[in-house]
């Protein structure tokens, strides 16, 4: 090595020694958690239900949580899954009680609370119908990972393209996995009475 290049080698190892020192303090405070760690589903939120009752994060603790997103106006997927929610409600029995279920609305400008109210008169009673302003559903979608986007039609009115899974909360309100409901109804009820 001669007398040019000695001082830039020596900069150079200093500044991969710098590199390095910064990279591992990074990863100490935990800076990579966000890259490795499975991205959270869940958070805060205020909506309201079918009877003007307030329903936030904090109504998950305690119990299990069945959550669908959807719109009253969905022409087959919604009213679909929300019977077989029904249907697992039902075949809980006196446990349905024990477990909160949520259908939430992706479509606020139309879906009002007595626009829900309307809607789920025709399902199970323990289901409640979770709606409020963009803002507040834009903040639940976004906790969740929920995919929605409004689709126009040709007459003027519009459909919403939406996520159809069905989230199984713990009492801990921490996401478990989806849940599914393409089964016998009873087979899901017990599935879900483990989670009591
Ligand atoms: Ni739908």
């Amino acid at each position: 090595m001669d007398k040019t290049t000695r001082p830039l080698a020596v900069i150079a190892a200093f500044g991969a020694s710098l590199v390095v020192g910064l990279l591992v303090t990074f990863w100490l405070v935990g800076g990579f958690k966000t890259v490795t760690a499975p991205a959270s589903i869940g958070g805060a939120f205020q909506l309201t239900d079918q009877s003007g009752q307030t329903v936030t994060e904090k109504s998950l603790l305690g119990k299990p949580t069945i959550i669908f997103f959807g719109f009253t106006h969905c022409p087959d997927v919604c009213p679909t899954s929300l019977f077989e929610m029904s249907e697992v409600l039902r075949a809980m029995g006196p446990d349905a009680a024990k477990l909160n279920a949520y259908f939430i609305s992706v479509d606020p400008e139309r879906d009002t609370v007595a626009a829900m109210k309307d809607y789920l008169s025709s399902f199970d009673p323990s289901l409640k119908g979770l709606t409020g302003t963009p803002e507040q559903i834009a903040q639940v979608v976004s906790g969740y990972r929920v995919y929605a986007k409004k689709v126009p039609l040709k007459d003027g009115d519009y459909t919403m393209d939406h996520t159809a899974l069905i989230y199984l909360m713990d009492r801990n309100g921490k996401f478990v996995k989806p849940f599914d409901l393409k089964r016998k109804p009873e087979e899901a009820a017990a599935e879900l009475k483990r989670y009591l």
